[in-house]
């Protein structure tokens, strides 16, 4: 899920183990370096983290150059064998790869009949085919492009050749990856952040593109062996940002950071005149189409839901929220001038891709929504609008999915007065009353951590029920919950648990129920009791002024389009506080990638 690489005057190993690290965030189950020196390369890899990583490597083996990867497993089983690099049958070739070869089968079949694979991976295909080219007459760099053509799917890719010592290859198509410049030196990472710990300056690369990196030079190829020239830019990055400081796990610090996140928010989108403003060619673009289209995965479909509410109610616009794996092969009758709207806080998940790559051949515009400027979702659509939440950590999302439904909400109320229609409330002033409820619930730690040891130490499954932005709230919820406690939970409409469900409550089974919207308030006490009668232990959390003896958690009191930026904090606490206790690995639960660049 992640790829470093180094050459330089310096030792590799360290560097591209920080640099490991560093990605650690975006989930793995196995690592791996490869060092280059003068007697040839050496591998270290492991399963697990890169800590096991770390303690594998020998010390005495230095090199100046070397690669390094995390992997995500897709194909094969996470184990040492399947871990990055691999290498080709005579060891001359080593590679580590990020994405997915969907032809791996057929190219093996084809070109590589003799070859015994050591790993029951897509990537040993590669490294292996570009050892046969060579075999057959062709330099390495030949042999390699030739290979990058034939390979249909998703790539990101550093190889070295034992032979070869100056050189790292690269190449990328649809995964990210970047070149970082230094003096003497040059990076390359799948992400800034790897790097930053010697380097702020970097090359984007395109699709199709080979890149071949000296220590005192990159050069960036089409297939088809024309030059590019790319200027380099400087990684905003702060690297305090990406330290936990004094915060046991990065979540804890990114819900902590929630109430700076909305302030930045109302800051960022304001004008000279204090007035809430975003690109006017974003605002003619929403309010040219008829229909808007919301693609997302995960915590970011889930913000989704919530902007629908917005667009709708404030901006009278008809949308339509879906979950991005799923439209690009199953695509809705689109409506005569659809715009796109792609949420994403890393901008870069492949599933999202893979729609926005579709609509923009049909010819439709797109907006995206993300927490990472310069990502590829960011790059590719035509407008952008930036979430501001700083650089996101840990698995769990958390502060982004505050700040994609703030965006959202300022994008639709400016929206809004742009077409004529009124809006009856100030959005900076109601922002501003949910920075500070925002701010409260997370002063509640205690309580809320009381919460989750009394409803979730020992449970088995967990329900989530709300109605309206309630019910989309439940769902991010559930999802928080299952993510890092590996609790089966699910979030439900609170009228559709008795429609089957409701079959699952038994005695004490947690059922946390949201009460926020006056209109359905009742309702959802009825649902309630539906559940208590059954056994169910329910916790009530209300928002003020709707709130009953008895209930568990009250909220601050906001405007009621708000709620979901301040009742999805506590069961963001509550996920952590469970997970915490039953032991889990809160910032890298199992299974997991924060950003997954595979379809
Ligand atoms: C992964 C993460 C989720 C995230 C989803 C979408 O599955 O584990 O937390 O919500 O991707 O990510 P994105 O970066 O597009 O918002």
């Amino acid at each position: 899920c992640g790829i470093v690489g180094y050459i330089g005057e310096r030792d590799a190993k360290e560097i591209l183990l920080k640099g490991l690290e560093k990605l650690e965030y975006r989930g793995y189950d196995s690592a791996g370096i490869a060092v280059r020196n003068e007697e040839g390369i050496t591998v270290f890899k492991e399963k697990g983290r890169i800590a096991d990583l770390r303690e594998a490597v020998i010390d005495d083996v230095m090199g100046k150059t070397g690669i390094g990867h995390t992997r995500w497993a897709t194909h094969g089983v996470p184990n040492q064998v399947n871990a990055h690099p691999h290498q080709s049958t005579t060891e001359r070739f080593t590679l580590v790869h990020n994405g997915v070869i969907e032809n791996y089968h057929l190219l093996q079949k084809e070109y590589l009949p003799g070859v015994t694979m050591k790993s029951d991976t897509d990537t040993e295909v590669i490294v292996q085919l570009i050892e046969k080219f060579v075999n057959d007459g062709l330099t390495t760099a030949e042999a390699f492009s030739k290979t990058l053509g034939l390979l249909h799917g998703s790539y990101a890719i550093a190889l070295l050749d034992a032979e070869e010592a100056q050189t790292i290859y690269v190449a990328k198509n649809k995964s990210p990856l970047l070149v970082g410049l230094g003096e003497d030196f040059n990076v390359v990472a799948s992400d800034a952040m790897a790097m930053l710990q010697v380097t702020d300056t970097y090359v984007e690369l395109h699709d199709q593109e080979m890149v071949i990196v000296k220590k005192e030079s990159v050069e960036i190829q089409k297939l088809d062996g024309t030059v590019v020239e790319r200027d380099s830019y400087k990684a905003e990055l702060d690297m305090s940002d990406i330290e936990k400081g004094t915060y046991p796990h990065y979540m804890l610090k990114e819900i902590d950071e929630q109430p700076a996140v909305m302030r930045k928010i109302i800051q960022a989108y304001q004008n000279d005149a204090g007035e809430l403003a975003i690109d006017s060619n974003i605002l003619e673009a929403i309010n040219a189409s008829d229909r808007l289209y919301i693609i997302a995965a995960g915590t970011s479909y889930h913000a989704g839901l919530v902007g629908k509410e917005y667009f709708e109610k404030i901006a009278k616009k008809p949308v339509e929220v879906h979950i991005s794996s799923e439209f690009g092969y199953n695509m809705p009758i689109l409506s005569e001038k659809p715009l796109f709207i792609f949420i994403s806080q890393s901008g870069e998940t492949a599933d999202s891709r893979q729609v926005l790559v579709k609509i923009k051949e049909m010819g439709h515009k797109a907006l995206t929504v993300t927490n990472v400027q310069g990502s590829t979702l960011s790059r590719e659509a035509d407008f952008t609008l930036l979430l501001h939440a700083g650089p996101e950590i840990a698995v769990a999302s958390t502060k982004a999915y505050v700040a994609q439904i703030a965006v959202l909400a300022v994008a639709a109320t400016v929206a809004a007065k742009h077409a004529g229609h009124d809006v009856d409330f100030d959005l900076i002033q109601e922002l501003g009353i949910v920075a500070n409820a925002v701010q409260a619930m997370v002063d509640s730690k205690e309580e809320i951590e009381a919460i989750a040891k009394d409803f979730l130490e020992t449970t088995r499954n967990a329900f989530f029920i709300g109605r309206n932005v309630d019910f989309f709230v439940s769902l991010e919820g559930a999802l928080k919950l299952k993510e890092i406690s590996y609790i089966q939970a699910e979030g439900f409409a609170g009228g559709e648990l008795k429609h089957g469900t409701i079959a699952l409550i038994e005695d004490g089974t947690p059922v946390f129920a949201l009460v926020t919207q006056k209109p359905v308030a009742l309702n959802i006490r009825g649902n309630v009791k539906e559940v208590v009668a059954r056994g169910a232990k329910p916790c009530i959390i209300a928002m003020e002024g709707m709130e009953e003896d008895g209930d568990t958690l009250v909220l601050p009191k906001v405007h009621s389009l708000l709620t979901p930026l301040v009742s999805v904090i506590p069961l963001q606490l509550i996920s952590y506080y469970a997970a915490l206790h039953r032991d889990c690995d809160v910032d890298k639960p199992r299974n997991l990638a924060k950003s997954v660049t595979v379809e």
